[in-house]
């Protein structure tokens, strides 16, 4: 099974970024958080992060035909991000959306997503914890799916 780990604009500086909101573990620590817990059911994990919403697509049309489903925290396209959205749906895939932190508690405007339609459900809030809930419930359902 392959998983692919993406991440959007600005989750390259976690570790320093607003660590009152993100905590202090980086992306690195995270991508290795995300393998390990892959590991344990036999899936791998290929990561991607990019600042810009076209590299992102682009890289997931590029993956997407040999993999088995997405875990995305997509940074702030999670809320205008229009055509992020339009790939995921594209790539016909079970997602899980992640958000480190609880969206719900901040800004109004980090209150919509516009990924979580075309995700099979979303953690949030949960730090970077949600990250393997989010490895452990897609193994699930791309099993269930087989
Ligand atoms: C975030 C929440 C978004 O609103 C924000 O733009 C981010 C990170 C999170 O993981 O909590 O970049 O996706």
């Amino acid at each position: 099974m392959r998983i692919l780990l993406v991440n959007g604009p600005n989750l390259n500086t976690l570790g320093s970024r607003e660590p009152e909101i993100y905590g202090t573990t980086t992306l690195a620590d995270i991508e290795r958080l995300v393998r390990d817990r892959a590991a344990a059911h036999g899936a791998e994990v290929r990561a991607f992060q990019a600042n810009s919403e076209g590299e992102i697509i682009d890289w997931l049309q590029k993956e997407q035909g040999e993999a088995h489903g997405i875990i995305i925290n997509g940074g702030a396209l999670t809320h205008y991000g229009i055509a992020l959205r339009d790939a995921i749906a594209g790539a016909a895939l079970p997602a899980i959306e992640v958000h480190i932190s609880n969206v719900y508690r901040r800004e109004s405007f980090r209150h919509e997503s516009l990924l979580a339609p075309v995700c099979s459900g979303t953690i949030i809030g949960l730090k970077v914890h949600g990250y393997e809930l989010a490895v452990e419930a897609l193994v699930r359902i791309v099993r269930e799916k087989a």
